[in-house]
């Protein structure tokens, strides 16, 4: 039977200063870096015993990190002892899920329960969406991209300059052309540069991948007046097609009141969400829905599964639509909705206390991710997991970072600042042109929302 970890995440670790060393590569990881290596000499397997303490060791590792994964969106609050047993299964969902397959171990039901969630809270009918449980958000976007250009094989990419690098990484593989747009201060796409781009290129329709919360800033591009913005330009609606990037903010923004709504009842094509994002499943996973009609053109029946091939991949994991569902249905929407209140109240906390001790902070309406400079040292950034890019850094506000943890961040952050600038000598680089302002001379930054 596989090893089957009991120990909780955050179980009893107290957060100290001094409870890891700030060096680049902890010693006990080297250790257990020569036990991991597998041996090419013929030689008997290890025992469950050696395998078990290798895995302990891992574990103690993992659990100290955990306590300061700050950068990335992964939500760490979990528990999903209750699927322990369904490791004993290979389950494996190739083909079209809601035609199932002649591979009988697999978890349709499953897969086709939580894309019906997903279409409900995107509004399309359940006769009118196709969609699956892919293995993130790249594959998504894969397939989103993928039905646009088969709609539209001519169609240009536009997409803004802070998308995820998952999407000129598509582009490239596609072979589409992709025009970049620029943005505005908070990250998102500037239609005024969307509308003179489009015009120059009109005679070509437009296939747009619109960010449902950017990676580095948590901007949301505004999809209305995004299809404002395409119809002024004379693109009717069999002429774009747009694709809507929902990683993080995907799973967010329906359970905040007043933020902007994802509907299929507006002129969209696809919706991808993360399901290890917010969702927190153990294991990288994804959704994406789109229109029924679009994917006949990009189906194949075949025989050796018995089902239809859609996808972008051939097997598919069947555990991660069970972590999916069992998420969905031990939150529930209050839960869902508690999560997102919690998570985006404690980034105004983070944000408040940055500010505090001087630290100049940015901040986007309906987000959890909190921006500030690049700390000076890489020794930090890697023991509080951090996210950086140029010269900017953020902390995304996930389930498992706590109040305690944020001040134990503010605190240490503080100190080592007045240690690298000596004490106010020096100030930090101006992040005013990396965060959109660009005609600023300031050295301290700027609060939005
Ligand atoms: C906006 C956005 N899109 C796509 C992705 C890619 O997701 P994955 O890493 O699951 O492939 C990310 C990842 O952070 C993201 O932030």
């Amino acid at each position: 039977m596989a090893f089957v970890p009991t120990i909780h995440a955050t179980d009893g670790l107290p957060i100290s200063f001094e409870s890891e060393k700030f060096c680049g590569k902890q010693k006990k990881l080297i250790d257990i870096e020569e036990r991991l290596a597998i041996s090419q000499t013929h030689c008997n397997g290890e025992t469950e015993a050696n395998l078990g303490s290798i895995i302990t060791e891992y574990l103690q590792i993992l659990q100290r990190r955990n306590l300061r994964n700050l950068g990335y969106p992964t939500n760490q609050d979990f528990n999903y002892d209750t699927l322990n047993l369904l490791l004993h299964f290979h389950l494996n969902n190739a083909g079209d899920p809601f035609l199932g397959s002649s591979f009988s171990l697999n978890s349709t039901v499953f897969e086709v329960c939580v894309l019906d969630w997903f279409a409900s809270l995107w509004e399309i009918k359940k006769n009118e969406y196709w969609g699956y449980v892919t293995t993130g958000g790249t594959e998504s976007n894969l397939h989103g991209i993928l039905v646009g250009r088969e709609q539209l094989p001519n169609g240009i990419l536009y997409t803004s300059q802070e998308s995820h690098y998952s999407i000129f990484k598509i582009s490239k593989m596609y072979r589409m052309q992709c025009v970049k747009v620029s943005t505005l201060v908070s990250g998102e796409i500037d239609c005024v540069n969307l509308k003179s781009l489009l015009l120059e290129n009109k005679g070509k329709p437009a296939i747009i991948n619109l960010n449902i919360g950017t990676t580095m800033t948590g901007a949301i591009d505004d999809l209305d007046l995004v299809i404002q913005t395409l119809k002024e330009c004379g693109f009717t609606e069999d002429r774009f097609y747009i694709h809507c990037d929902g990683a993080l903010f995907g799973m967010m923004l329906p359970f905040v009141k007043q933020a902007p709504k994802i509907t299929f009842k507006k002129s969209i094509g696809s919706v991808t969400i993360s399901g290890h994002k917010f969702l927190g499943c153990p294991i990288p996973c994804g959704v994406v829905i789109t229109r029924l009609e679009y994917i006949n053109a990009l189906s194949k029946d075949i025989e050796i599964i018995a089902s239809r091939d859609a996808t972008i991949t051939g097997s598919r994991s069947g555990h991660a639509p069970i972590f999916i569902w069992y998420a969905l249905k031990k939150k529930g929407l209050i839960g869902l909705q508690n999560e997102v209140q919690q998570c985006i109240m404690n980034s105004h906390y983070l944000k408040n206390r940055l500010h505090d001790v001087g630290i100049g902070v940015m901040l986007n309406e309906f987000s959890n991710i909190v921006i500030f400079e690049r700390p000076l040292d890489d020794d930090f950034t890697r023991r509080w997991n951090l996210a950086c890019n140029g010269n900017i850094a953020h902390v995304v506000v996930m389930q498992h970072i706590t109040i305690e943890i944020l001040d134990s961040f503010v605190h240490e952050f503080s100190l080592k600042r007045s240690i690298w600038y000596k004490d106010g000598l020096f100030q930090p680089l101006c992040i005013a042109k990396d965060i959109g302002f660009e005609n600023c001379a300031c050295s301290i930054h700027h609060s939005i929302s």
